[in-house]
């Protein structure tokens, strides 16, 4: 614990690295999804979207998910060694703890959807997916502010 104290500074900066490209994913994908209801099951169009889902959610979303997750527990452990336990009820940790799993829920019906759509049984609309597309940036919004904005809940 005391090696992740000495170097929390590069934790938070790797943390937030890993969260750049895991939002990246998570904002594009429903956008590739928007598209691809458009395309005919079969066509060339649609063999080209199934690729880019693939690459996007393996190569890169779930990565980067599960890096944010490793770093950000190397951090609460550290902060639990700097403060101790308590911070984690504190009302910030709680509201960052709440849209976490929301995202990471959020996360887990969109690769259950890419599914769908690789075995062409989609039956969700254009306009349903530019609607959830808002989703991940609502909660990315709860999660940032109530980390940079801590020290006004003391
Ligand atoms: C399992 C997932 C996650 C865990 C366990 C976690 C935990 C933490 C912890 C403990 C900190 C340090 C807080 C402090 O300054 O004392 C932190 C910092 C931060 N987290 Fe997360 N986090 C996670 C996911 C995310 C996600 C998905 C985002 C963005 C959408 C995010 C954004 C940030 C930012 C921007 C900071 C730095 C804030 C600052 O330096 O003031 N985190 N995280």
């Amino acid at each position: 614990m005391d090696f992740l104290v000495a170097h929390f500074n590069l934790l938070r900066g790797l943390h937030i690295l890993a969260v750049i490209a895991f939002m990246a994913g998570m904002l594009y994908l429903p956008r590739l999804f928007v598209y691809h209801t458009k395309a005919t099951p079969g066509s060339q169009m649609d063999e080209t979207f199934k690729v880019m889902e693939r690459r996007l959610l393996r190569g890169i979303i779930n990565p980067a998910s599960i890096a944010t997750a490793v770093f950000g527990l190397g951090l609460i452990l550290a902060d639990a060694q700097i403060r101790g336990w308590d911070f984690l009820l504190q009302p910030w940790m709680i509201a960052k703890l709440v849209a976490l799993v929301g995202l990471y829920g959020f996360h887990g019906f969109l690769s259950a959807s890419r599914k769908k759509f690789e075995r062409g049984e989609n039956v969700r609309s254009e306009k349903f997916w530019r609607m959830v597309n808002e989703i991940p940036f609502v909660l990315a919004i709860v999660i940032v502010m109530s980390v940079t904005t801590k020290y006004l809940n003391h």
